[in-house]
């Protein structure tokens, strides 16, 4: 990648953008990670290291994005991983949990892409975070599955709106070592692993690498990649 600005990771403190942002931070680009709590992005900059910088927003409140955004100079590629996680049923529907991860994944995340839409670098593109919960739900997984429905659908939107920017979105299945699946009981993740046709879990640099290489290659552009090891075919 040319050194035409920084990549921005929104949600780069932890799992698959903090793996992002190590990757970039490692070959010497600049590199700007999002986080709630300033000093823990602080730290978390700190020991990725580089020239990774942290900087502090919280996607739950979209009218103060722009302003936090506010010194970011030019960007050359967008990632967007935060999640908050929350398990609702419509049967036992919690509005408040609803509308705090729509907020976040839906509003705050085409928030980002508002606020930053006139500083991207020529060539620069997008990658957002949906999930495989759009395909396969799980228990508790009604708001999760929805939003990162919304992902795969907003990359085509945004893809057309910020022509020539490229906007495409990674859909991880299980990431087994990732730290929101690394701690669960074996026997859960091993019953993902056997239908899962490369008999391995994907990892968080089997998504890291997908990620970089949606960013690098100039023709990718409005595409929802899987990444599963097959997991739904089986
Ligand atoms: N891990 C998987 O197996 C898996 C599977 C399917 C989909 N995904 C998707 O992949 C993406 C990354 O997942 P992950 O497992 O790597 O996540 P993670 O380890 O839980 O990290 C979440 C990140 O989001 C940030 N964040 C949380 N709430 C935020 C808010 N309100 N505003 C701004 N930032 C916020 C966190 O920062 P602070 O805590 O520092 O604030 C952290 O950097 C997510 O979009 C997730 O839906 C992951």
């Amino acid at each position: 990648m040319s050194d035409l600005g920084s990549t921005v990771i929104v949600g780069g403190t932890s799992g698959l953008g903090r793996e992002v942002a190590q990757i970039l931070a490692g070959r010497g680009e600049e590199v700007v990670i999002t986080g709630r709590d300033k000093a823990k992005t602080d730290s978390v900059a700190a020991q990725i290291g580089g020239r990774t910088r942290g900087l502090a927003l919280d996607l739950a409140a979209p009218n103060e994005i722009a302003g936090r955004l506010a010194e970011i100079g030019q960007v050359k590629s967008l990632v967007i991983a935060a999640i908050e996680r929350d398990e609702n049923s419509i049967r036992k529907y919690d509005i408040a949990r609803a509308t705090r991860l729509m907020t976040i994944k839906l509003i705050g995340y085409s928030e980002v892409i508002h606020a930053l839409a006139t500083r991207f670098a020529p060539n620069a593109s997008i990658v957002l975070f949906g999930g495989l919960a759009k395909e396969r739900p799980y228990p508790g997984s009604t708001t999760v599955s929805t939003v990162n429905g919304g992902i795969a659908t907003m990359v085509h939107t945004l893809a057309v709106e910020l022509a020539p920017l490229r906007v495409n979105a990674i859909h991880p299945g299980i990431i087994g070592d990732s730290p929101a699946w690394s701690g669960k009981p074996p026997e859960v993740l091993e019953r993902a692993r056997v239908r899962t046709p490369t008999g391995r879990l994907a990892n968080m640099a089997d998504v890291a690498g997908a990620v970089i290489f949606l960013l690098e290659n100039q023709s990718i552009n409005g595409v929802n990649l899987n990444i599963d090891g097959g997991w739904l075919l089986l």
